[in-house]
C-alpha cells in the first residue's frame, strides 16, 4: 500500500490531524482514520456508507462498472468455465488448484459430507413447519459441539479442517432441513455424485427410487452456487467477521452469518422477489405495481444494491441460466418469467429507477430458476447460505490469519439521557 499521501482533517476548534491515504490494488483509495481518536473524536457512519472495515484479498466489486472478481477472476469466466468446488478452493486458498490439488480437494470434501448421527436428533426439536433458515441457524451452530478436536482457531490446520467440514456438511444439513419440513426420510450423501449432484440427490432422492440428476439443472444450480459464493463485506460476511473477531469458533460464526443473511433486504430477497411476482400475478398489472413502488408503498424486490449502481454482473448470468433451464423444462412460456422480463423492462426505462441507479440484482432471476429446479420458496435463502458458506469461512480465515487482527468494536454517538439520579419507586 502507498502510505505517502495524506489527508488533513481540521476540527472547528482549529485542531487538526494528518491521516494517511491508502491505495489498494483496485478500487477507491481509503483514508486511514485510526489515528483520529487521538483528537478525542470518532467518525460517524452507521450503515457503513463510507467505511472500509478491513483489508481483504478475496473479492473485488466495482459497483459503478458492474464488475465482480473472485481472487482477480471475473465472475462471468468462473460461472462459464469453472465448477463450484474449484471456486471454493480458489476463494479459500487464493489460487486455482492444479489437477492434483483439485482432485484431492474434491475427495476431502466428498469424504466429510456425513454429519454425526446425533445431529439428526436436533431436527426433532423443531416443529415440522419451522422455517428452514431457523433450523439452519440452530444446526450449523450446533456443529460447534461436535468438533472440539479442531477448534483451536490459531492453528491454521484446525482452521482448514473446520472450513472443509463446513463446506462439506452444510449441504447435508440444508437437505435434512428440507426433508424434515416435508416429512420425508433423510437421504444420506452418496460419494459417486459431484458436490451439486449430491445436494440435489439429498433434496430430491427417496429411498424408494434411483436418482438420476439432470445435467442442465445441475449446471444451473452450480452457477447459482458460484454466483453466491462470496460478495466481499456484505451484511452477513461482516457479521461473521465481527463474531469471529472475538475468537468465536467458525461454526458459531457461520451460524451468525446465516442469521444475518435471513433478512429480506439481504439473502431473503430471492424469496421475496418470487412472492412479489406471484402477487403481481399477470403482465397486465406490471405498470400498476411499478406505480406503487414509485409511490413508496413497497420496494421492487430483487432490484437495487448498496454497491452496484449498474447491472449486477451476477444478474446477467442468472438471466441466461434462467433461459436455459426453462428451455430444458419446456417452460419457455412460464408466466413468472414473462412477468419478470416485463417488470425489468418497465423499471429500466422509468426515470424513478434510472435516476436512483436501480438495476436488477442476482435475486431477481434466481428465484425463478430455483422454482423451476423444484426447490420450494422457503428453501431459497438456505441455498444462498449453503453457497455463501465458503465466502464466510474464507473471509473468517483471512481475518484470523492476520496476526494484527483485533476484536471489532464500533463506537457510538450517544443520544440518551445525561447523568441523573435514581428515583425511588414510590416517587415515579
Ligand atoms: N425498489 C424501490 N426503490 C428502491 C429500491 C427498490 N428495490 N431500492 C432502493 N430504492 C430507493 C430508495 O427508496 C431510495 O429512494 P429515495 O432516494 O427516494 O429515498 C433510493 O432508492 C436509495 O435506496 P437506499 O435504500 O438508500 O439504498 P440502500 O443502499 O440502503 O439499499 C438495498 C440497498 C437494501 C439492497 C435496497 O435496494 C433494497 O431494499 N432492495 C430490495 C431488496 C433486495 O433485492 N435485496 C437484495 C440485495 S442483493 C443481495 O443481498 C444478494
Amino acid at each position: 500500500m502507498d502510505n505517502k499521501r495524506i489527508a488533513t482533517l481540521t476540527l472547528d476548534d482549529g485542531r487538526s490531524i494528518e491521516l494517511p491515504i491508502l491505495s489498494g490494488t483496485l478500487g477507491p483509495d481509503v483514508v486511514d482514520m485510526r489515528a483520529l481518536s487521538k483528537l478525542g473524536v470518532f467518525t460517524y457512519d452507521p450503515a457503513f456508507f463510507a467505511t472500509a472495515s478491513c483489508t481483504s484479498a478475496i473479492t473485488f466489486i466495482d459497483g459503478d462498472a458492474g464488475l465482480l472478481y473472485y481472487r482477480g477472476y471475473p465472475i462471468e469466466q468462473l460461472a462459464e468455465k469453472s465448477d463450484f468446488l474449484e471456486v471454493c478452493y480458489l476463494l479459500l486458498n487464493g489460487e486455482l488448484p492444479s489437477a492434483v490439488q483439485k482432485e484431492e480437494f474434491r475427495s476431502i470434501i466428498t469424504h466429510h459430507t456425513m454429519v454425526h448421527d446425533q445431529l439428526a436428533r436436533f431436527f426433532n426439536g423443531f416443529r415440522r413447519d419451522a422455517h428452514p433458515m431457523a433450523v439452519m441457524v440452530g444446526v450449523v451452530g450446533a456443529l460447534s459441539a461436535f468438533y472440539h478436536d479442531s477448534l483451536d482457531i490459531n492453528n491454521p490446520q484446525h482452521r482448514e479442517i473446520s472450513a472443509h467440514r463446513l463446506l462439506a456438511k452444510v449441504p447435508t444439513l440444508a437437505a435434512m432441513a428440507y426433508k424434515y419440513n416435508v416429512g420425508e426420510p433423510f437421504i444420506y450423501p452418496k460419494n459417486k455424485f459431484s458436490y451439486v449432484e449430491n445436494f440435489m440427490y439429498m433434496m430430491f432422492g427417496t429411498p424408494a427410487e434411483d436418482y438420476v440428476p439432470n445435467p442442465i439443472l445441475v449446471r444451473a444450480l452450480e452457477r447459482i452456487f458460484i454466483l453466491h459464493a462470496d460478495h466481499e463485506q456484505n451484511a452477513s460476511t461482516s457479521t461473521v467477521r465481527l463474531a469471529g473477531s472475538s475468537g468465536a469458533n467458525p461454526f458459531a460464526c457461520v451460524a451468525s452469518g446465516i442469521a444475518a443473511l435471513w433478512g429480506p433486504a439481504h439473502g431473503g430477497a430471492n424469496e421475496a422477489a418470487l412472492k412479489m411476482l406471484e402477487e403481481i400475478g399477470d403482465v397486465s398489472r406490471v405498470k400498476e405495481y411499478v406505480q406503487g413502488v414509485k409511490d413508496k408503498k413497497y420496494k421492487l424486490m430483487g432490484f437495487g444494491h448498496r454497491v452496484y449502481k449498474n447491472m449486477d454482473p451476477r444478474a446477467s448470468v442468472m438471466r441466461s441460466t434462467c433461459y436455459e433451464v426453462l428451455k430444458e423444462l419446456k417452460l419457455e412460456n412460464n408466466k413468472l418469467f414473462q412477468l419478470a422480463m416485463e417488470l425489468e423492462k418497465t423499471a429500466l426505462s422509468d426515470p424513478y429507477f434510472i435516476e436512483r441507479k436501480l438495476y436488477p440484482n442476482v435475486d431477481f432471476y434466481s428465484g425463478i430458476v430455483l422454482r423451476a429446479i423444484g426447490i420450494p420458496t422457503n428453501m431459497f435463502t438456505v441455498i444462498f447460505a449453503l453457497a455463501r458458506t465458503i465466502g464466510w469461512v474464507s473471509q473468517w480465515n483471512e481475518m484470523i490469519a492476520d496476526a494484527d487482527h483485533k476484536i471489532g468494536r464500533p463506537r457510538q454517538l450517544y443520544m440518551g439521557e445525561v447523568k441523573r439520579d435514581f428515583v425511588a419507586l414510590e416517587k415515579r
